[in-house]
């Protein structure tokens, strides 16, 4: 049995500070949803605005630099970021490896260096379109978990986001038969790796083009312990009912 089930929302370059009224809307609809837990990733520019202006939403940076400080100009630490009010931060998503380069070793570092400041870390792995056709899934993710995962997590702290690449931002979605294909050989990689008790209580998230009207059976795949959201987290009428569809699928 996983920890609790997450709907986490991915905002990306998205939002001024005016869009904080999307997190008191949001708050009130969540009601008595506490099945669940909720994080919203924002630019880190909001952050701390946002850490301050919710307790009941948990709030997240979206990349942190391996090192604690230094000379990166432009760059964002895990300790900045719990400092700001963060408790989470998404490592490794697949815009970031393609429009960054970034590699499984430095997501791994990213990683690392988060979980010793105290974050909780939200891993991306997913294959492209190509690598799918190629019937290539399974090797690529399995490639990026033991490349990108470090070795000091619980399962607390642990977070795998399944994103095929393919299906960010398209509307087009894996069958759930594909999803739940690569979610449980995610798990099974975890429980070999870490052990039964790590391995099962990691939660594993689905991403790419979730929306409120494919959000329940999603939810209802073995193995898919919640969500990774981009656009449809902009907007709490969007959000809140995919919120909802995850707190009423039950364990
Ligand atoms: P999407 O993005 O929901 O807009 O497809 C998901 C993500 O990139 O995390």
């Amino acid at each position: 049995m996983a920890t609790r089930k997450l709907a986490a929302g991915n905002w990306k370059m998205n939002g001024l500070s005016s869009a904080l009224v999307e997190i008191e809307a949001l708050e009130t609809m969540l009601g008595d949803c506490d099945d669940c837990e909720v994080l919203i990733c924002p630019p880190a520019t909001l952050v701390s605005q946002m850490a301050q202006s919710t307790s009941r939403i948990a709030v997240g940076g979206q990349d942190c630099h391996p090192e604690k400080a230094g000379a990166h100009t432009g760059d964002v630490s895990a300790d900045m970021l719990s400092d700001a009010g963060a408790s989470y931060v998404i490592l490794g998503h697949s815009e970031r490896r393609t429009d960054h380069n970034e590699s499984d070793e430095l997501v791994r570092e990213k990683a690392r260096a988060a979980l010793e400041a105290g974050l909780k870390v939200v891993i991306c792995v997913g294959e492209t379109l190509s690598e799918r056709e190629a019937a290539n899934t399974l090797d690529i993710i399995g490639g990026q978990m033991a490349g990108s995962v470090p070795d000091l997590v619980t399962g607390e702290n642990l977070v795998i986001a399944y994103e095929p690449v393919w299906a960010i931002g398209t509307g087009l979605t894996p069958t759930l038969e594909q999803i739940g294909e690569v979610h449980d050989f995610i798990r099974s990689r975890l429980v070999r790796r870490f052990g039964g008790g790590v391995g099962i209580s990691t939660r594993i998230l689905y991403g790419g083009s979730v929306k409120p009207d494919n959000a329940k059976e999603i939810f209802g795949v073995s193995n898919v312990d919640g969500a990774l959201v981009g656009g449809a987290s902009l907007k709490a009428a969007d959000f809140g009912p995919i919120v909802s569809a995850l707190s009423l699928s039950g364990g």
